[in-house]
């Protein structure tokens, strides 16, 4: 039994902040970033199970989805951590930060609001509490981001959140945006 424990994968995220507190806002009901740690990879695996949805968050994913992937992507920093978004008792998207190379910048990966969800301001309080978690729990000055253009409704978002264009490669727009303090 005990050596049954011992393989257990241990959480890598403090055991306090497993809940972060919901942004306050006059809509109902708010988003809560569940922090998933252990990394359980078969919630998002169900979140994405559509080719062209799997394609939008992240271009490179083998389609079907790919555990050892996904697992290699997220856990190859220390600091690299994947939320899912909570709405009440429900499970509606996802998303990371990736530690970069660059020192306190991260990046917002990964980005999924699931589609019956979309168009409720879900995604702009899910990349808001992603920054506030990123500046007040890892120290970061500046988030980063990858978005396509021909993800017009994404690149609206983090534009309009204030994420400015740095570098144009194809369809390609790396993003970024320095953190108030
Ligand atoms: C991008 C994504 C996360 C946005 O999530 P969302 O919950 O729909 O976002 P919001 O409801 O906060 O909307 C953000 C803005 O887009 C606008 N918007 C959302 N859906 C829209 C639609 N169908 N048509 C026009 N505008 C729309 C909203 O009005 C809002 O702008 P506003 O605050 O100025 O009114 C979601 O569409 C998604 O998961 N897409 C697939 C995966 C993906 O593209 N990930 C990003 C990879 S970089």
């Amino acid at each position: 039994m005990s050596q049954f424990i011992n393989r257990q994968p241990q959480p890598r995220y403090p055991s306090d902040t497993l809940w972060l507190e919901p942004i306050e806002c006059d809509r109902l009901p708010v988003i809560t970033l569940i922090p998933n740690d252990p990394l359980n990879l078969e919630t998002l695996q169900k979140l994405l199970h559509d080719q062209d949805e799997l394609y939008l968050v992240w271009p490179d994913a083998k389609y079907p989805f790919d555990m050892e992937q996904w697992r290699e992507a997220i856990l190859s920093e220390a600091t690299n951590i994947s939320f899912y978004v909570g709405k009440q008792d429900e499970i509606i998207g996802h998303a990371a930060l990736r530690e970069t190379d660059v020192p306190q910048e991260y990046a917002i990966c990964y980005v999924f609001i699931c589609p019956e969800h979309r168009g409720n301001g879900y995604g702009r309080d899910l990349v808001q509490q992603l920054e506030i978690d990123a500046r007040d729990r890892l120290g970061a000055k500046t988030l980063r981001l990858h978005v396509r253009s021909y993800n017009p409704l994404a690149m609206y978002l983090y534009d309009s959140m204030g994420f400015q264009g740095y570098e144009q490669i194809g369809t390609l727009t790396k993003m970024r945006k320095r953190l108030s303090s």
